[in-house]
């Protein structure tokens, strides 16, 4: 926003490796001094590898531009649920976003107090709800009625659960349909006319505390304005609430969804969004929480693959990599743009080709028909913007194991995982389950 608009591929590309601190040294490519080189060499490939200072960048980012309100600022552990990257957050005095149980354990491990944590998701389990009020989780934001209703009968008078409501505030965003989270019809939150119907259950269990009302409208968001007209939409209605005596609520929260640039896009900063809402919000006294994911992580992550083969077929050139939609599943899921880049560079004609993995599907690919540097076997890539949904929406299909990763800060590198191994893979399997002859 503001900005110029970049076309030429080679400044997209410098921008795109600025977003990730990462710069062409006498090694290579290297991220705070560390060539992805070395690391390549020393864990293998595929790999991830994350730089936590454009991560801290980031967070400080958001704290500068919401400082003028009192705010929180709850990390989406989906986007990158490492370990590491969880202390990351916790130390810079962020809260995180949970969606089950299993990031609930990650984050307790971490060293997140419990109090910092907000539990989203439309389908948390009875178990997942106990789990969660028996650790006195800091705010768990309903979906439905039904979702309520299962929470009340939890709560105890002398245990009080503090809750959220996530309204569906039925506004329409410009990302790819399958992220777009906040217009009628879909899943997502409660739809405004049964507002009354949650207050009603609110009112009658003493145990019940209403401190939030939220909604998040999408992901990959570049456009502040829905952002905004959600944000007039929550905070009405949370102070009406307010006005009629349901609460205390505290704040509102508007969710996550502020995207990253990725090729030519030019997303919103964080200044761009509290620009925004922060006026919104401000009048009505409450505070906000915001729970980004992608925006702080997104671009502070690479995955790096090395070249296996280049071959020819049907008029086209392939060049198949060790990594595929096992490690990077957003362009076969959504049609993704994912920069690649050469970590060392060598001389010759950029070449147009289709960059696939080595997964048994035609839909396995990083790229296609893209203007990619030369390459020949052995060559080590870099695929950009893989810090947030990258891992963590990887699987073993093919029976591959999961990827390394890998955490550079301050000059040193240090693996945050380790590869996983295929005995690890085939942990619990029973080849014959009626080898004693007994059934069971
Ligand atoms: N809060 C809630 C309730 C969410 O559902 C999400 C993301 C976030 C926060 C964080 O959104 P972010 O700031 O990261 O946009 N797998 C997809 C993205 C799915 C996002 C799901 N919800 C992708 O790779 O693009």
């Amino acid at each position: 926003m503001g900005q110029v608009l970049l076309t030429d591929p080679s400044a997209v590309r410098q921008s795109l490796l600025a977003d990730a601190a990462l710069e062409y040294g006498a090694s290579g490519l290297a991220g705070d001094g560390v060539p992805l080189g070395t690391i390549a060499a020393a864990v293998g490939t595929p790999a991830f590898v994350y730089l936590a200072n454009p991560i801290r960048r980031r967070y400080q980012a958001f704290v500068e531009a919401f400082a003028g309100i009192p705010h929180q600022i709850h990390y989406a552990v989906k986007a990158n649920g490492n370990l590491a990257v969880l202390r990351l957050f916790r130390d810079l005095g962020a809260g995180a976003d949970i969606v089950s149980g299993g990031e609930m354990a990650r984050c307790l491990a971490a060293g997140f107090a419990p109090e910092r944590i907000v539990f989203s998701g439309v389908g948390k389990t009875r178990g997942e709800l106990e789990a969660a009020v028996a650790a006195g989780i800091g705010c768990i934001h309903v979906e439905s009625i039904e979702e309520l209703a299962v929470v009340a009968g939890l709560s105890r008078p002398d245990r009080p659960v503090p809750v959220g409501l996530r309204i569906n505030p039925d506004v329409t965003t410009d990302t790819h349909p399958h992220i777009s989270t906040g217009h009628a019809g879909i899943k997502f939150g409660i739809p405004t006319d049964l507002i009354p119907d949650a207050v009603r259950i609110i009112r009658d269990t003493p145990g019940l505390v209403l401190t939030t009302i939220a909604s998040h409208l999408g992901s990959q968001l570049l456009d502040v304005r829905p952002i905004a007209e959600a944000a007039r939409t929550i905070t009405s209605l949370a102070s009406s609430l307010r006005a009629a005596g349901v609460g205390p609520i505290e704040a509102v929260d508007l969710g996550g969804g502020l995207g990253i640039r990725y090729s030519t896009e030019q997303p919103p900063e964080p200044a761009d969004l509290a620009a925004a809402v922060v006026p919104i919000v401000k009048a009505s006294g409450f505070a906000l929480h915001l729970e980004p994911g992608r925006a702080l992580v997104g671009s502070a992550g690479v995955l790096l693959t090395r070249v296996l083969y280049r071959k020819r077929a049907g008029g086209k050139t392939f060049v198949v990599v060790d990594a595929g939609m096992t490690e990077l599943a957003r362009p076969s899921k959504y049609g993704a743009w994912h920069e690649v880049v050469e970590v060392v560079p060598r001389e010759g004609a950029e070449e147009e080709a289709d960059l696939v993995g080595p997964i048994c599907e035609t839909g396995d690919f990083l790229a296609l028909g893209r203007q990619l540097p030369p390459v020949e076997p052995n060559d080590l890539l870099a695929i950009l913007g893989c810090g947030a949904y990258g891992f963590v929406m990887g699987s073993t299909y093919n029976s591959r194991p999961r990827s390394p990763e890998v955490l550079v800060d301050a000059g040193r590198w240090g693996v945050v995982r380790p590869r996983e191994s295929v005995a690890a893979l085939m942990e619990g399997e029973v080849a014959d389950p009626f080898a004693s002859g007994e059934p069971s």
